[in-house]
């Protein structure tokens, strides 16, 4: 049965997770994985989770079952959180996920479906399953360029460019915020300009929105999608509440898609099928505890204001790795650390340089220089900007 199978390679960012994990030097920093950590390293549980969850404790009764597409009360709660009031009810389709993981296949499996012409239009670079999913899924996929790294900025004329290949019925796939991993983020006249485009070319957006709130606010960050679902006939939706209310574990996520009313029965139908043939039913109680905050006022307004602390320390964290790079390097090289949004950021750098500065400093980044800012604190900014400083400029 298994005489044929090879090993697969293994993840890289898993790699990098394992060398930290063996690494016995007690300063090591690991900026590695995509999660949130506090000034203490720890990724907490939030308040207003355990809040949500000690309220589900006293009240529920029962762990049956929820609908093939998960509980309506989550996908209310998640379309007003995503969407605002930008998009009637009766358009929107949605089904709970594992994950925003889950969000982005039950998405692709979708086009596949609706649309097995299509092609997927995806960032480069990009968080490394969309390509992945893409290619399992069996979706036909292109890259279209997105960062220009002399600039430390959005390659928005390149991107257009290559998006100019894309035939009517496409599909084009954009961070909704805190682009994985550039950090590089669209303007409003950016999400403009596309919304657009799209509608000129016929073509379909596809956000997947896995930050929203870390970046400048959960209203703010939201606003490219809503405009885009304002604008565009159709959007396709892959939302993930591991990073904003850290239930990453929990695997909570949902895929919402924005469409005429008179489509929506079926899509609805076919994501409820497409569930089925996979896991059946979402798992709930991540799904539950999102609905449980956001339908609670107190509870909702506990989540927002822990959130912000977050998002703020992430920003304060950005902009102290600037200006010790500056000061490291005398030049503006980073700069543009401090402007991008979010956890990640990609500095550059050689396989030798990476490897150089895990080795010889400690210093866990992902390959092509990707880091994790929530990954650092104040007190290891300085080192870890004097090992930047050495590693990727000698
Ligand atoms: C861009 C992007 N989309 C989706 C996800 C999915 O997250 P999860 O499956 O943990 O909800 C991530 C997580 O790293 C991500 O970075």
């Amino acid at each position: 049965m298994f005489q044929s199978l090879k090993t697969p390679a293994p993840d890289a960012i898993l790699q990098v997770m394992q060398m930290f994990r063996d690494d016995p030097r007690a300063d090591k920093v690991d900026l590695g994985v995509g999660v949130y950590r506090d000034d203490s390293g720890n990724t907490p549980v939030m308040r207003a989770v355990k809040a949500a969850e000690a309220h589900l404790l006293k009240t529920q009764d029962t762990k049956t079952y929820t609908a093939l597409a998960g509980d309506p009360a989550y996908h209310a709660a998640m379309a007003a959180l995503l969407l605002g009031d930008t998009v009637a009810d009766d358009q929107i389709a949605a089904a709970a996920t594992t994950g925003g993981t889950g969000a982005v296949r039950l998405v692709m499996e979708l086009i596949r479906t609706a649309r097995p012409d299509a092609t997927v239009w995806i960032s480069q670079p990009t968080w490394p399953n969309h390509t992945l999913l893409a290619k399992v899924v069996g979706v036909a996929q292109k890259g279209y360029r997105y960062y220009d790294a002399a600039e430390g900025a959005l390659d928005h004329a390149g991107m257009m460019e290559d998006l100019q290949a894309a035939k009517p019925g496409d599909v084009v796939l954009l961070h909704g915020c805190c682009h994985n991993p550039t950090g590089a983020d669209f303007t409003a006249q950016d999400w403009s300009a596309m919304a657009d485009f799209l509608t000129e070319r016929d073509l379909t957006p596809f956000v997947d929105i896995a930050y929203q709130g870390f970046g400048a606010g959960v209203e703010a960050d939201a606003a490219g999608l809503r405009l885009l679902a304002e604008r565009v006939p159709r959007v396709l939706i892959a939302a993930s509440a591991a990073k904003n209310f850290g239930l990453y574990r929990d695997r909570a996520g949902i895929a919402l898609v924005v469409c005429d009313a008179k489509e929506r029965t079926a899509v609805q139908a076919t994501l409820a099928g497409l569930n089925r043939a996979s896991i059946s039913f979402p798992p709930d109680h991540g799904a539950r505890v999102v609905t449980t905050i956001l339908d609670d006022p107190a509870m909702k307004a506990d989540w927002l204001e822990e959130l912000e602390e977050m998002r703020n320390r992430i920003a304060g964290l950005r902009r102290s790795l600037a200006n010790a790079l500056r000061r490291e390097t005398g030049s503006d090289r980073f700069g543009q650390l401090a402007a991008q949004q979010g956890m990640f950021s990609v500095l550059g750098g050689s396989e030798a340089q990476i490897a150089r500065l895990r080795e010889e400093f400690g210093v866990y980044v992902v390959g092509g220089g990707r880091l994790n800012v929530a990954g650092l604190t104040e007190e290891s900014v300085p080192r870890v900007a004097r090992a930047l400083a050495k590693a990727l400029a000698d």
